[in-house]
């Protein structure tokens, strides 16, 4: 069976892969710094499903010269720092590990021969967009370190792609959210910025601060921000399509992932309230720098090519999301 190195194994997308691929018979490889992350999604993995993983700590800033792992089949590349406010402070530790990892990890595929990788990018690539609804071919415009580190990891892969036959897969997601259905895997830091947890973790008192939604008066139906959101099983579908596309179609090929519909910031609060029946308290503040008034995405070229569609809705969002925080941080 195919051997599948997974950067970022550990963290909260990366989980949901290493589950999915047992579950389909491939063996992952996990690789991860633990930097943003525990082994608590490794061990439930273990035990929910019997195999034994195998891990190697490792922090892709290191030249992987020395590392020793088995021979790999695929790479799949969730290995990263994410947050884009953070960035903007620290943008030479986002630039360093993220950059310099993945080039770092693109040497490695060269010297042991592994064609075949797939990579999360972000929509954040696009910046503010020049239209509501984005595609592949909308210009890119990035507006923060991270948004920038992405991008420059994919042109990267694109110019190794066609110097060294490299084939690649990039993905560019847009707002990841939602957990395995029954709640056991997903993201064990509490620091996560993405709007589904923050409002299920200010709501259960996990974090201290009040949920903040950041400006009412963008040109949206309520004046808040509107944003694509894509079940993180979804989006693991399509990984485990790039992987089996991979060994079909040589080259440089990339996908925008998501479901094409909008939700608005109060949209979200509404319906976590609806599935909840609480009242969420929050304060509307000041708009965020960087923050765009509305995105979403056509992924018809993923349906043409990979065969895939987002099937998953955003109460399945929310419900398993709010499975998780519960299960697992309230005692
Ligand atoms: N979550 C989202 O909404 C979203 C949206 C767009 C893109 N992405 C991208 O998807 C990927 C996975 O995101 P996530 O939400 O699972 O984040 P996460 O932080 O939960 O997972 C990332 C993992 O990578 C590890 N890591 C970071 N730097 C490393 C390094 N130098 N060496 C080895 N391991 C390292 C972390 O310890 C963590 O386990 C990231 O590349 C992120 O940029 C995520």
């Amino acid at each position: 069976m195919k051997n599948i190195l997974v950067t970022g194994g550990a963290g909260y997308i990366g989980s949901h892969m290493v589950l999915e691929l047992v579950n389909k018979g491939y063996t992952p490889v996990i690789l991860d710094n633990f930097s943003n992350s525990t082994r608590q999604n490794i061990f439930t993995i273990e035990k929910i499903t019997g195999a034994k993983l195998e891990v190697v700590e490792w922090d892709l800033k290191t030249p992987l010269d020395s590392i020793k792992l088995p021979k790999i089949d695929c790479i799949v590349h969730f290995g990263a720092l994410k947050a884009v406010g953070e960035s903007v402070e620290k943008p030479i530790e986002y630039y360093r590990n993220n950059v310099t990892g993945s080039i770092n990890l693109i040497s490695y595929a060269k010297k042991k021969e592994i064609k075949n990788i797939v990579f999360s990018s972000t929509a954040a690539v696009y910046g503010n967009p020049p239209t509501k609804q984005v595609n592949e071919d909308t210009p890119t415009n990035p507006v923060s370190p991270y948004a920038f580190s992405k991008l420059v990891i994919e042109r990267v892969l694109n110019d190794s792609s066609l110097a060294y036959g490299l084939n690649v897969v990039v993905f560019r997601y847009f707002n990841v959210a939602g957990n395995v259905e029954n709640g056991l895997i997903g993201d064990t830091q509490l620091t996560c910025q993405n709007l589904i947890p923050s409002i299920i973790l200010s709501h259960l008192g996990i974090r201290k601060t009040e949920l903040n939604v950041y400006g009412n008066d963008y040109p949206t139906r309520d004046g808040t921000g509107v944003r694509d959101y894509i079940h993180v099983l979804d989006l693991i579908d399509a990984h485990i399509r790039a992987i089996d596309f991979l060994e079909e179609n040589a080259g440089f090929h990339q996908f925008n992932l998501g479901t094409g519909k909008g939700f608005s910031v109060l949209e979200i609060i509404n319906k976590f309230e609806e599935i909840s029946k609480q009242k969420v308290k929050y304060k509307v503040v000041e708009r965020r720098p960087g923050d765009i008034s509305q995105i979403t995405t056509d992924s018809s070229k993923a349906l043409k090519t990979l065969g895939w569609k987002a099937k998953r809705d955003l109460c399945e969002m929310i419900e398993s999301s709010y499975k998780w925080y519960k299960s697992n941080f309230i005692y």
